[in-house]
């Protein structure tokens, strides 16, 4: 077997992106996550050059059409890892675990971030501070890099009142940069800081050895993820402050739409172009030969 690097090496595995690679950006060049639940978006992501693909939980709410994040199970995120991973695409694919999916016990959670890691996913997320630690070590213990996820972790959205802006106050803030360190020490390669003040986020990441991801964390992380369907435009019931959108698809797929539609009601759609023909022996075996059946290109055969 040849070690990275060394002659004999698969390609494919050779440029893709690790967990030591992301590691090894803390400080550097911005990383770049995307969320992707499907074989077109990881190809997508993949193409467009991002570092990491999070097959997150907020597939309930963006692809399955739920009202947050708790309803999604294991078996739904193993699912959209195994799509995700089929495209085999360059950027570290990191799988979210779901609710009550790390919650019970850690042997319950080792198998559960298996189920991920078979389905194809490098690394897993899992949110919430020194209260998940015994997890957290119990994943890593079991060879599976760990991301963590702070700040606001949507899985708790009843016990936080609502998706609200998190560690506003100085205690909340301290309390947040002590989990960001006791995750860090014990393992985790990376944590995603979500919608908290741009200055608690840069004290985190000063204080952490491993890179910060933010969302709605302001521009003092050592990275920046999006949602797909948010950076894309896909989703355009709800803008939180932190999104840019880069594109309008869910308009530009409606306008086609559209046009299909009206194409086919007016019978501009399929054309002589988009439909197969008889060839001209078989017509005339038909007796069809010059009628108005055969007219349009009858020459041509399927
Ligand atoms: O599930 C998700 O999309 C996430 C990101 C918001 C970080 O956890």
């Amino acid at each position: 077997m040849a070690l990275d690097g060394e002659e004999g090496d698969m390609p494919a595995t050779a440029t893709r992106v690790t967990v030591p690679d992301v590691r090894a950006r803390k400080g550097g060049e911005p990383l770049v996550m995307v969320t992707a639940y499907d074989a077109p978006g990881a190809r997508i992501a993949d193409e467009a050059g991002v570092d990491m693909i999070l097959v997150g939980d907020s597939l309930a709410m963006v692809v399955l059409g739920y009202e947050d994040t708790l309803q999604v199970t294991i078996e739904d995120m193993a699912h959209h890892t195994a799509a995700v991973a089929r495209a085999k695409p360059r950027p570290l694919i990191v799988g979210d675990l779901p609710w009550l999916s790390y919650h019970v016990s850690v042997e319950d959670t080792v198998r559960n971030a298996a189920a991920l890691i078979r389905a194809g996913a490098q690394a897993v997320k899992l949110e919430g501070g020194a209260k998940r630690l015994a997890m957290v070590r119990g994943i890593l213990d079991a060879e599976v890099p760990v991301m963590g996820h702070l700040g606001l972790t949507p899985q708790s959205i009843h016990a936080l009142g609502g998706f609200k802006v998190q560690a506003k106050l100085a205690d909340a803030a301290t309390q947040l940069v002590d989990d960001a360190v006791t995750l860090a020490d014990a393992g985790c390669f990376a944590i995603v800081l979500e919608a908290v003040p741009d200055t608690v986020a840069r004290l985190v990441t000063e204080a952490v050895s491993v890179p910060t991801i933010g969302i709605g964390a302001g521009a003092a992380c050592d990275g920046q993820v999006l949602v797909f369907h948010d950076l894309l435009g896909i989703e355009d019931r709800v803008r939180p402050k932190f999104v840019r959108r880069y594109a309008s698809l869910k308009d530009d797929a409606v306008a086609a739409m559209t046009a299909y539609a009206a194409d086919v009601r007016s019978r501009r759609f399929p054309s002589d172009a988009e439909s197969y023909h008889l060839s001209d022996d078989t017509s005339r075996a038909l007796g069809l030969y010059g009628s108005t059946a055969n007219t349009r290109g009858a020459s041509k055969s399927a």
